[in-house]
């Protein structure tokens, strides 16, 4: 194949590569490398000695000093528009009652739901922002923000309007979730099948019909939807078009995560409580495991999720902040990192896999996020770090040096 280095918009020297295409197995290391841009995707990577003769003048050059790319880092499970928050439930915790406990008494995400339908498009869009900022000045590029806290036809769709509004205010890609089958609102309350057909009839048409959302997830748990009732969502999904995810699993084995195999998921999400049968399903749909460690250690968790089945069946494993008000109110991907490491005891590399492309994957996004490689989008971050494990072992100095995305730099 022919180098067109002419058509080079921007060239990284004098840094190491961390393309993150060899899944978990390696960090797809090219140190001493290269990297050039052309019309936001990746032009060419390699060894520096291996660079073609480019022009010097006209073209951008970043000298890396050294230092470290990764793809843009991928959160591929997120909750950030929401309205208020829940530090009063944090403190009823503390004094000793459950999250399961609280939600049943009427708090927990229906607590939220009051907040968020208060709420207009521009308080929902002003409280999510800077959880979105901070996400994004940690190198978070690309990241999934699902709705769940409207509960009704019109909240939930102001939901995703804001979210796709995030999108407009920084340079980051948005994959939009409808997630109307988070918990039973209120006037539902002893209808939940009543509840679950507004989801399937009405909600999931009007959404797909206007482009609101690219996929649709629910909460199948005892707190929130039955198999049955999720199989239901799932199959309106489907009429329509869109993909499918689920939380499963995260407090109690329902075979959420089996059902959702059934209907070829992008992911199931949680699954602290998923057993080897559903840990073969994911591996035949080609699933991927999303894990959540801001969840368990908020909510004190103690069954850790299978990872030891996840590396046996090969299912891969994306790591998210979860970030929402009641489990996971954490808008940090370097502590997710951290976390999935000291928690999970996953290794470093599994955990930057796991934020860049498994956690594309669980997006649908495998072909052009979350790997340095050729054709892809030049969503780049540049690390002042000597090697990538230090992304996984130190939080709380922001290490991230330059960020670009679609070959624009933005930080
Ligand atoms: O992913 N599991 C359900 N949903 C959220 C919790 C939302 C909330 O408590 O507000 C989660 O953990
Ligand atoms: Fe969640």
């Amino acid at each position: 194949m022919t180098i067109n280095s002419s058509a080079w918009q921007t060239l990284f020297i004098n840094v190491n590569l961390a393309t993150m295409t060899d899944g978990a197995n390696s960090y797809g290391a090219i140190e001493n490398g290269a990297l050039a841009i052309s019309d936001g995707k990746i032009a060419w990577l390699g060894k520096a000695c291996d660079l073609p003769i480019y022009d010097q003048e006209s073209l951008n050059i970043i000298d890396g000093l050294g230092k470290w790319l990764t793809p843009g880092l991928v959160d591929c499970h997120t909750h950030l528009v929401y309205g208020g928050n829940r530090a009063n439930e944090f403190e009823m915790r503390l004094e000793g009652k459950s999250y399961q406990e609280i939600a049943n008494a009427g708090g927990g995400i229906v607590s939220t739901v009051s907040a968020t339908r208060k709420a207009s498009e521009a308080e929902l869009l002003a409280s999510a922002l800077p959880r979105l900022t901070a996400l994004h000045h940690q190198g978070v590029t690309t990241l999934e923000i699902k709705s769940g806290y409207g509960l009704d036809t019109i909240n939930e769709i102001k939901m995703l309007k804001v979210a796709g509004q995030l999108a407009e205010q920084l340079p980051v890609t948005i994959k939009r979730t409808f997630l109307g089958a988070h918990a039973l609102p209120v006037e539902y309350k002893d209808k939940p099948n009543d509840y679950v057909e507004l989801v399937c009839n009405e909600m999931i048409p009007l959404i797909a019909e206007d482009k609101l959302a690219d996929a649709v997830d629910v909460f199948c748990e005892s707190i929130g939807f039955s198999v049955e009732q999720t199989e239901r969502v799932f199959t309106a999904a489907q009429k329509y078009g869109l993909p499918v995810k689920v939380h499963a699993e995260q407090l109690s084995n329902l075979g959420g995560t089996a059902l959702a195999a059934k209907y070829n998921a992008l992911s199931s999400d949680h699954i602290e409580f998923l057993d080897e049968a559903g840990i073969k399903a994911m591996k035949e749909a080609g699933m991927t495991a999303v894990l959540l460690p801001g969840a368990f250690y908020f909510l004190r968790e103690t069954q850790l999720p299978p990872m030891d089945l996840l590396r046996k069946y090969a299912v891969p494993m994306a790591i998210a902040t979860d970030a929402n008000p009641g489990s996971s109110p954490i808008n940090n991907i370097q502590l997710m990192l951290n976390m999935a490491c000291t928690l999970f005891r996953l290794t470093p590399v599994e955990a930057l896999a796991g934020v860049t492309c498994h956690g594309a994957k669980a997006l649908g996004l495998s072909k052009s996020k979350g790997q340095l490689s050729l054709g892809f989008d030049a969503d780049i971050a540049l690390w002042n770090i000597d090697r990538p494990a230090e992304l996984c072992y130190q939080f709380g100095v922001n290490p991230l040096n330059e960020l670009f995305v679609a070959g624009q730099k933005v930080i």
